[in-house]
């Protein structure tokens, strides 16, 4: 009996044909094409394995190759015909490989079910997101690390509760963002391992009675291992989660950079300038110079933690083992990936134009007493208990409040009255100079130890 619908591939049961509007509603194919290129190194491994373990005949094979080629080249070249009534984008290239070579194509999902085709799909997808991902992180390292090697003895405030706290060198400061992508990256390559294993073979849920080699498909793949547990392999998105919450937390941390980019190019601020490519202008106030690209990265950020509570509540309610509720995965997935890539590669670009003004960040780093806490360790060094210090220089800070100077302003007989421990080897000590090169040990502002953490850096970089 002929199957009453073009998608003959599981209609052959159906009294009527489903609905245009259901169709619309279930059809993958106008996201999930992204998926192609990954579908058809599967299918080609898959094939493979066929025929090396006798379940196919060499010349299926054959015949399967030849066919994934000709789409392989169709869809490059940007000719393949995809239709939304073949649903998604395993149907489409299957109907279209068996157009072009008749019944070896329809061999070809022998042993398989696309719950594990797509879960291996997902993962080759995801497998090379990562490794480009993992390029970009770095190119974005050694823009930052090339802008700190040129400030490693431009002073600026450090902030705590974004008031004036402690001076620092605003390579220390940039430093900061390499080691959280430092961590990015550690998190992501173990994100991959996870990633990379091999779902087929656990076909719709249960396995497949035909005697298949599964070691083999993950050796042609290049995955690292096979998913043991049939059930598992097709039904859970963990690794696409926690692919998700890497992500949100890179954006975070750009998101986090981004702000301070704003603040410090606020003519308020004026520590920076971002150059004119990464700005727009205002169409109503002509002296505007808008931080758009740090804006829309903050932005963004929501967008990418969006995706992932998308990701977990997609996850959390499904029974054992594959429902169709997965394939809302893939949307939230592609553009997590998409919005990242782009982030990345204008953040690498943008911190290489950036426009420092030291004299900016070096009256504003000598405007909040940033050297109060080294004039109290001044005092604890001479044995003062460190509580009394801290008394005897908030006095102090009061003093020069009140006389409009610096501490550093003082004069060594009115110092002398907070505390007679002070001598005139003090004023070194309250210079934001002294006071950077006195936090000499590893992980401190002072710069020879920037340096150093810019020289540990760059070598991580390269291995
Ligand atoms: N398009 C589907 C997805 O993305 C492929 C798997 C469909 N399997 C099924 N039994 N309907 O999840």
């Amino acid at each position: 009996m002929a199957s009453i619908q073009e998608n003959h591939t599981w209609s052959g049961r159906f009294n009527e044909p489903v609905s245009e509007l259901v169709k619309r509603y279930t059809a993958s194919v106008g996201f999930d094409h992204k998926l192609a290129m990954f579908d058809i190194s599967g299918s080609r491994a898959h094939a493979q394995m066929l025929a090396e373990c006798g379940i196919i005949a060499e010349q299926d094979l054959d015949d399967i190759r030849r066919g994934l080629s000709l789409i392989d080249a169709e869809i490059t070249a940007g000719e393949f015909v995809w239709s939304q009534d073949l649903e998604d984008v395993h149907l489409n290239i299957e109907k279209r490989l068996t157009a072009l070579v008749g019944d070896a194509g329809k061999r070809l999902h022998t042993g398989r079910s696309r719950n594990d085709q797509v879960a291996t799909d997902v993962r080759l997808y995801l497998r090379s997101a990562i490794d480009d991902l993992l390029v970009l992180i770095k190119l974005l390292q050694h823009s930052f690390i090339d802008l700190a090697e040129q400030h490693t003895h431009t002073i600026m405030p450090g902030f705590t509760h974004l008031q004036v706290a402690q001076p620092i060198s605003f390579a220390h400061h940039l430093m900061a963002y390499v080691e959280m992508l430092a961590r990015d990256a550690e998190r992501l390559g173990d994100c991959r391992k996870r990633v990379n294993r091999l779902p087929l073979g656990a076909a719709a849920l249960a396995g497949t009675s035909y005697p298949i080699d599964r070691e083999r498909v993950a050796e042609l793949l290049g995955f690292d291992s096979v998913c043991e547990n049939s059930l598992d392999a097709v039904s859970d998105r963990d690794f696409a989660i926690e692919f998700t919450a890497c992500a949100a937390l890179i954006m975070t941390h750009l998101s986090r950079c981004s702000e301070e980019l704003i603040l410090w190019m606020s003519p308020m601020v004026g520590f920076i300038d971002i150059a004119d490519r990464f700005c727009t202008g205002s169409s109503i106030m002509p002296q505007k110079k808008n931080p758009d690209v740090p804006e829309l990265v903050r932005g963004k950020t929501g967008r990418i933690n969006g995706h992932l509570v998308a990701l977990l509540t997609l996850m959390k309610g499904q029974p054992l083992a594959y429902n169709k509720d997965n394939q809302e995965d893939k949307e939230p997935l592609f553009d997590t990936v998409d919005t990242l890539t782009q982030t990345l590669r204008i953040y690498a670009e943008m911190i290489t134009g950036i426009a420092v003004k030291p004299e900016a960040m070096r009256r504003a780093a000598l405007q909040g007493y940033a050297t109060a806490t080294d004039l109290a360790d001044y005092l604890a060094k001479k044995g003062l208990p460190f509580r009394d210090a801290h008394e005897a220089v908030a006095l102090a800070v009061r003093f020069a409040e009140q006389k409009g100077v610096d501490l550093a302003d003082i004069s060594l007989a009115e110092l002398k009255n907070f505390s007679p421990l002070i001598e005139d080897d003090i004023y070194q000590v309250l210079s934001l100079e002294g006071s950077l090169a006195s936090r000499n040990h590893i992980g401190g502002t002072a710069p020879n130890q920037v340096i150093a953490a810019i020289a540990r850096a760059r070598s991580r970089l390269e291995k």
